[in-house]
Formats: structure tokens, sequence, C-alpha cells
């Protein structure tokens, strides 16, 4: 009979972390229902083990070095050994100001769960990963702590401003790669996951994805075989950004990006007899009816951009946006908002 394999998740008492230690359950692994609320986690692991799963609850605070030691002790007590650690337990903190307002100690707030946490566990767990076969750690981080994201003027972060958690799951990246850089040539893979935006309490219930959706990608990291990456940063299919075509086959959810391109395909639809006007992308910056779409083609354009992207347009301030590049980036302001409120 083949080994079982061992799993640990931290903050597995609820949202994308139950959801991973269920999913790594049901494929046979043996999970540590990491929680620093000893009655949740009896209760996580209670419900999983209802469903059939060998699911035990381990007490675990990933901001208490002595609860962390503690769970170590105990992994290696029981099972000698660790196969897969995924780092979930993260906060968003208190701080909603701008980031000019923020202070060390708001930052630091948040990094001692989603950074210093993560470091942590994994310095306490590393020695027993080790004695693992395959060892597998996974970091759950966050598109909005891309640096590529949020310094392009385009991206629907650019106008995100979290500086604590932003910066905090940044931190969580460099982390990821300076571990799996240091354990290049051992059989221990390390990286980050990125779940999209899903609906838990972290963020009020406002994501679109549900916990089983945001697990698939950290299970999938932690049950890769020796061929698979470390170091990396990934996400599953769905996609962050994309066309308004992609966007509607998202059950009509917007956390994307509306282009030039995209709004030009949006008025050649609802332009009619005005087929022949001038691209917008040649002139993004005219007048749209200079380059020859009216105004009810127009109206039209804001009900179906309403109604794709989920987003209101009051007539007042869409009134007021008369070239492309005006319309769209009024668009996207909206946008950057909804994952705002939504990470
Ligand atoms: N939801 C999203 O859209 C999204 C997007 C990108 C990344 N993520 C990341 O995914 C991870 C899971 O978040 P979630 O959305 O599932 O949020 P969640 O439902 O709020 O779950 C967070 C979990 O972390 C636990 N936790 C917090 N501080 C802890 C500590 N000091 N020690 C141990 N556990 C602690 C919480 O425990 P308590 O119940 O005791 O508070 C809870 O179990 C986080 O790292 C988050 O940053 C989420």
């Amino acid at each position: 009979m083949p080994v079982e394999k061992i799993a640990l998740i931290t903050g597995a008492n609820k949202g994308i972390g139950f959801a991973i230690a269920r999913q790594l359950g049901e494929q046979g692994i043996v999970v540590l229902v990491g929680a620093r609320d000893e009655v949740l986690g009896k209760q996580a692991a209670d419900a999983l083990a209802g469903d059939g799963i060998t699911a035990v609850p381990l007490r675990l605070d990933v901001t208490d070095p002595a609860s962390v030691a503690e769970a170590a002790r105990e992994i290696e007590r029981r099972y000698g050994r660790l196969d897969i650690l995924v780092n979930n337990a993260g906060v968003a903190g208190g701080f909603s100001g701008a980031s000019s307002e923020a202070t060390a100690a708001d930052l630091r707030e948040v990094y001692e769960t989603n950074v210093f946490g993560v470091v942590t566990v994994t310095h306490a767990l590393l020695p027993l990963l080790r004695l693992s076969p395959a060892g597998r750690v996974v970091n759950l981080s966050s598109h909005v702590g891309s640096l590529t994201l949020n310094s392009n003027p385009g991206s629907p972060l650019a106008g995100l401003d979290m500086i604590a958690y932003q910066s905090s799951k940044t931190a969580l990246n460099a982390v990821t790669v300076a571990y799996a850089k240091e354990l290049r040539g051992t059989p221990i893979k390390v990286n980050a996951a990125l779940p999209g935006v899903v609906a838990t309490d972290i963020n009020h219930h406002r994501g679109h994805r549900t916990p089983a959706e945001g697990a698939v990608i950290a299970v999938r990291l932690a049950l890769l075989d020796e061929a698979g990456p470390s170091g990396a940063c990934l996400a599953d299919d769905e996609p962050f950004r994309g066309s308004a075509e992609r966007h509607q086959q998202r059950r009509g959810m917007a956390v994307l990006q509306i282009t030039i391109s995209d709004l030009q395909t949006i008025l050649h639809q609802c332009a009619g007899e005005a087929e022949d006007a001038l691209p917008l992308e040649q002139a993004p910056d005219r007048p749209f009816d200079e380059l020859g779409y009216d105004s009810l083609a127009l109206l039209e354009t804001h009900s179906r951009i309403e109604r794709d992207f989920g987003v209101e347009l009051s007539e007042d301030e869409v009134g007021l946006m008369n070239t492309a590049r005006e319309l769209v980036d009024f668009v996207n302001s909206l946008l950057q908002l909804k994952v705002m409120s939504a990470v």
C-alpha cells in the first residue's frame, strides 16, 4: 500500500483554506487542519471527517512562534515528516487609508501574518518537509501583489491603493522565490498560488469565485510532480484581465479591464448605419461625433457596457466622456473600485 501523504494547511477552518483541505483530503491525503482557534479547527476537521476525509485539527497561530513550534513537534511525533505545507492563513488588516498615510505599524500588522507568519511556519516545518520524498510548499498570494500589474497604468490595479495588503503579497512572492532558489536541487518545490477574487470573509464576500474554485490552483501546486515548476507564481485558467468577450463568459462578473478595442467592438455592434465611422484606435482622443458615432449608438454602447461589465454608468457622468479614452478610463476606474472592494 502506498504511504499516505500528510498535508498541513494553515488557516484551514474556513474560506479557501478549508476548500484546499477538502480537495487534498478527497485525494486520500491526510489533512492537518491548521486553525488558531481550537474550537473552529475541530469543527472544520469534523465537517471534513463527516465526508470521509482523514482530517486532524491542529492548533496553529502563525503569528505565535510557540504555537508554531508546538504544531511542528506534534507533526513530528505523529507522522515523522510533512509532505505538503500550504501557507494559506492571511489577513487584510485594518488600515484603509491612502498609502502616504500608512505607518510602519499598519504594514507590520498585516506582515505579521502574511509574511512573517509564512516565514515562521516554513522555517519550523522545513526540517520535516526535507524528510518527505517530494516536499511541496504552496503560499497563497494575490494578483494585487504583482509589481507588473500595479505599475502598469492600463492595468485594473493601477488605481488600487492598499499598501499594507498589496505589499505583503509582493513580499510573499519574493520570499517564495528565495526559498525556491535555495531548495533548487532538493526534491522540495516552493510556489505561490493566485486564487483569483474569491468570496470569503477577507473581502466581505465580494469576490465572484467560490472557495472551491479558488482552491484549485493551490491544490494543483501542492500535487506537482517532479517535472513541475518551483519559484513560480501561478493562477489557474481564470483570466484576471482580458477582453470583453472573455469577460462575458465569466458569468457577467467584472474584475477586468475594458480596452479601446473592446469599446470599438461594442460600438460597431451598436452603431448600425455608422459602420464606416473612423476606428477609435486611430483617434482615441477625438470626440465620438467627429469620428462619426451618433448619440444613439453611444447610449446603446453605455447600456451594453453596464450589462457586460457589471458597472453602473450615471448619465450625468458618462455624458461628459466625449472620447474613447475618456470613456475607457472612466469605466476602468469603476472596475478598479470593484477590484478594490473585492480583494
Ligand atoms: N479571497 C480572495 O479573493 C483572495 C485573493 C487572493 C489571495 N487570497 C489569500 O488567500 C488566503 C485565504 O484567504 P480567504 O480568502 O480564505 O480568507 P478568510 O476566509 O478570511 O480566511 C483566512 C484564514 O486565515 C486564518 N488566519 C488569519 N490569521 C491567522 C493566524 N494568525 N494564524 C492562523 N490562522 C490565521 C483565519 O482564521 P480565523 O477564522 O481565526 O480568522 C482564516 O482561517 C489568504 O492568504 C488571502 O490573502 C484571498
